[in-house]
């Protein structure tokens, strides 16, 4: 049987993030620019995208680029800034075909003015898809969301909008950039690296993570087809025992 075969469909991770490492050690282990690398990743983005769109996975969030990418190599973020927009003029075409809606999480307003507006325009375009929501976090940082969300609600308690006594985990999660998102169940990361990287840090509480050697740009849906059946043999407890569960 195939390996999509044995997935169930009755127990799939709503919700869906990829921390997409490895494209540098990729290129460089070939002998090629890292910018290649990249380049080739997005091969990957499409795979697995159209992939999560097949097993009908809601919510699929793809770490593109972290506030700590600004400090890379000036060519390397002009070319990933590139392969931002010519993917989103390529890709609207995969996005309308598969009914799937963009989004996007982090402080948008660093991207240069194109990027910004391209990426705004491709979600202007799809936002009346409803079989899956693509978020890409570009420039975001989870320490960075959570210092905008205290700010914001800080501002809210001193303007006598809300009292300290009534914030509780929902006044948080609607502050954040994925207040339209439910919590993460599966955080996948590839190329060997087992850390979090300053990614959805609240928003992975109870999430299940799944650590694979491939580099990203030689992820392909096989991959992601094994990743999901590993999830679906673990038991998910959220604190309880497996005596509870059961009952
Ligand atoms: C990590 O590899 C990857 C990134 C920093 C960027 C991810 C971007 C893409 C896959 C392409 C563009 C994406 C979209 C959505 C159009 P790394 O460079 O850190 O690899 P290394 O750890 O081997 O150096």
């Amino acid at each position: 049987m195939s390996l999509q075969a044995q997935i169930d469909p009755n127990k799939l991770p709503q919700h869906l993030a990829v921390i997409m490492d490895g494209n540098g050690r990729w290129a460089k282990k070939q002998g090629l620019f890292r910018t290649i690398g990249h380049e080739s990743g997005t091969k990957a983005v499409r795979e697995i995208v159209e992939a999560c769109a097949e097993l009908n996975i809601s919510y699929l969030t793809l770490y593109a680029f972290s506030t700590e990418n600004w400090n890379r190599p000036r060519l390397e973020v002009e070319t990933l800034m590139k392969l931002l927009v010519s993917s989103l003029k390529k890709e609207i075409k995969t996005l309308r075909d598969n009914n799937i809606k963009l989004n996007a999480i982090g402080n948008l307003d660093a991207l240069p003015k194109k990027a910004k507006s391209e990426l705004l325009d491709v979600i202007d375009k799809t936002k009346d898809h409803t079989h899956m929501t693509l978020t890409l976090a570009l420039s975001y940082g989870s320490r960075e969301e959570l210092v905008k969300t205290i700010q914001e609600i800080s501002h809210k308690v001193k303007n006598k909008l809300i009292s300290p006594i009534e914030i509780d985990e929902a006044t948080i999660n609607n502050h954040l950039y994925t207040r339209d998102l439910p919590d993460v169940d599966l955080l996948i990361r590839t190329s060997g690296e087992q850390r979090i990287s300053n990614f959805l840090l609240w928003q992975i509480a109870y999430a299940e993570l799944y650590f694979t050697e491939t580099l990203w740009p030689d992820y392909r849906k096989n991959h992601l087809f094994e990743a999901i059946l590993n999830y679906q043999n673990r038991e998910r407890r959220f604190g309880k025992t497996s005596e509870q569960l059961e009952q």
